[in-house]
């Protein structure tokens, strides 16, 4: 079973960036996760644009990984309470291609936030806009990784907490049951 992974920063030592680092590790047998092609160069979304260039190579690499996975994990920080400029800009995006690859796609969502709610509210958004893209969002068990300073190595790179490891073990293994099923 194949999963890539989408992560919702663009910063270099991010907390999110960290926890997909971390995912190969934490998936149940059989699964391999790969981190998706970067969205950091998608142009802001204009219908103009598309209509007088096209779909951008970077949108469509993007949106060919994602219909080749069996599933996606969408690993965000939480913006103003919300999806990051970015990310959002980046489903825009591949809401807008031929054959929208989400339409029917199992999709998890993970968080990590240095305060105390680990990203919980951006969860909602994204998960209210993956609706409409008609992707089927995976439940429960949810992923907050809360207070994430204070739960990676001292390079930044990948996630040592073992109670958050442990609620990323148990999603991953339940989402591809889903999956499976
Ligand atoms: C523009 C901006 C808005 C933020 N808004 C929130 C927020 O609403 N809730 C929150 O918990 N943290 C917020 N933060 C702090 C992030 O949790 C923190 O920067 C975190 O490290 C971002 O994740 P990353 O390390 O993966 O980049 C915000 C940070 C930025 C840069």
């Amino acid at each position: 079973m194949k999963i890539l992974t989408i992560c919702g920063s663009l910063r270099h030592r991010s907390f999110n960036r960290a926890i997909c680092n971390t995912l190969p590790a934490l998936g149940p047998d059989g699964c391999t996760l790969e981190n998706a092609p970067s969205f950091a160069a998608f142009p802001v979304y204009n219908a103009d644009f598309q209509e007088s260039n096209g779909v951008p190579a970077e949108v469509t690499a993007l949106a060919e990984a994602i219909r080749r996975a069996d599933g996606v994990v969408i690993v965000s920080p939480e913006y103003n309470y919300s999806v990051p400029g970015g990310l959002k800009n980046a489903l825009d995006w591949i809401s807008r291609v031929p054959d929208q690859p989400f339409i029917g796609k199992p999709v998890a969502l993970q968080s990590a936030a240095i305060g105390m709610l680990g990203g919980a509210r951006m969860q909602y958004h994204l998960r209210q806009i993956l609706v409409f893209l008609d992707a089927r969002v995976f439940n429960k068990p949810e992923v907050f990784v809360n207070f994430a300073k204070t739960k990676v190595d001292t390079e930044g790179e990948l996630l040592v907490d073992e109670s958050a490891r442990e609620a990323i073990r148990s999603q991953l293994a339940a989402f591809a049951d889903q999956i499976r099923r």
